[in-house]
């Protein structure tokens, strides 16, 4: 971690959502100065109290981007905007985080263009499916275009505190619960309202799974964005913590999701063809394939899994051609093989039920960054 910044300059985030909010987050963790622009204007007051908690959240699990950093300092750094001209002025870096829509974008991206004054603003989009030229093409400033898109694996659900502004209610009792520690009262009062509220209206979520718990970020540069866009976002990505991967060409589904589309397609055709239940594929990942890759990649342990991936190919590379021929094409994702896995899943994870198990996943991946994060540190010194 570097020591607390005076001065690391200005990024705007446009679209005060999930994951504009996360960005936020982020960045002024790491100690830039962010302007936060929505068009809806409940959105943006919304974000911030969201944001606050997100960044005490991170500052609980000491997982804030830079040393000397609080929720409280971090906070101080992100300011709302309703125009957004003022917005990107100045910024070295604008992430726009509006909704998934390609003319949407369009728009967004054609107003970025006519208010950046720079030729080094970096305009980046969180897009999720989206290759940036379908939506940069005609834009003066098209070079510096890309696509950073986060891999935070979030509900599309509103978070909670959309829905009842516990923080407020909760500041105003704390100081009957423990007059002397505002802190501890509030936490304390907070736990009660949120775990009661949450059972009242369990449909209601929380933002989950942040990036500072799954931190790939994949960036996707247009076939015209300057190879000196790519190299300074990756750069300012690593800066404030994130692992960000590079396609070196436009590609649908980007890396992660072609990857992870290859596993659930081989998953459905192993329970379609009747090899095996739903639940020895699960188990098969949690137990088995998902740890070991939760430390290395496929290249990595052919390296290993041989006397180097040379050896590895010779040895096994024609039985793996072998299997994956029979793996065959993509299977629709419906059908009767549809209603058999929904049957035996809704029997295991009730419909109901999916909050509790969302929030064990995310306490778990929680702990997971944290183990992580000291293992990095003790691997560092
Ligand atoms: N939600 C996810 O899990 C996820 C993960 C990775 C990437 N993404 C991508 O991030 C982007 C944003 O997703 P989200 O989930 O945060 O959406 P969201 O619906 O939560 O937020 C979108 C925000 O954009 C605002 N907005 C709408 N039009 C605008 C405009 N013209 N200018 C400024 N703000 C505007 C809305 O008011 C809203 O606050 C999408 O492209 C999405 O694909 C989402």
């Amino acid at each position: 971690m570097a020591s607390l910044p005076s001065n690391k300059g200005k990024v705007a985030i446009i679209g005060s959502g999930l994951i504009g909010r996360c960005w936020s987050v982020l960045f002024s963790s790491a100690g830039y100065n962010v302007a936060l622009y929505d068009t809806v204007a409940s959105q943006l007051s919304t974000a911030l109290t969201s944001i606050e908690a997100q960044l005490c959240d991170m500052e609980s699990k000491g997982l804030m981007r830079v040393d000397g950093m609080t929720a409280q300092k971090a906070l101080q750094l992100v300011s709302s905007f309703d125009d957004l001209q003022k917005a990107v002025d100045s910024a070295l870096y604008v992430q726009e985080c509006t909704p998934e829509n390609v003319d949407l974008k369009k728009k967004v991206f054609a107003s970025l263009d006519s208010f950046v004054t720079s030729d080094k603003t970096i305009l980046a989009s969180s897009t999720s499916c989206l290759v940036p030229s379908k939506f940069t093409e005609s834009l003066t400033h098209r070079k510096q275009c890309i696509v950073a898109h986060p891999v935070s694996i979030m509900m599309s659900f509103k978070p909670f505190d959309e829905f009842f502004p516990f923080q407020n209610v909760t500041a105003n009792l704390s100081l009957c619960v423990h007059p002397l520690n505002k802190d501890v009262s509030q936490a304390i009062i907070g736990t009660i309202f949120q775990s009661l509220l949450q059972k009242m209206v369990g449909w209601v979520a929380f933002v989950i799974n942040p990036p500072y718990y799954v931190p790939l970020v994949e960036i996707v540069p247009a076939p015209w964005t300057d190879s000196d866009v790519v190299d300074r976002t990756v750069a300012l990505m690593k800066e404030i913590g994130q692992a960000p991967v590079v396609t070196k060409k436009e590609v649908n589904g980007f890396i992660f999701n072609r990857l992870q589309y290859a596993i659930i397609m081989e998953a459905w055709r192993l329970v379609e063809d009747g090899v095996c239940s739903p639940e020895d594929v699960e188990t098969t990942i949690t137990e088995g394939l998902g740890l070991r890759y939760s430390l290395i990649g496929p290249f990595e342990t052919m390296q290993l899994n041989a006397n180097g991936i040379r050896d590895y190919c010779e040895r096994y590379g024609a039985n793996i051609k072998h299997v994956c021929e029979e793996q065959g094409g993509p299977r629709s994702l419906s059908g009767e093989t549809l209603d058999k896995l929904e049957k035996e899943l809704n029997q295991t994870m009730p419909l109901e039920q999916l909050n509790e198990r969302r929030s064990l996943r995310d306490k778990r991946l929680a702990a997971l960054a944290i183990h992580r994060q000291h293992e990095d540190k003790e691997n560092e010194s």
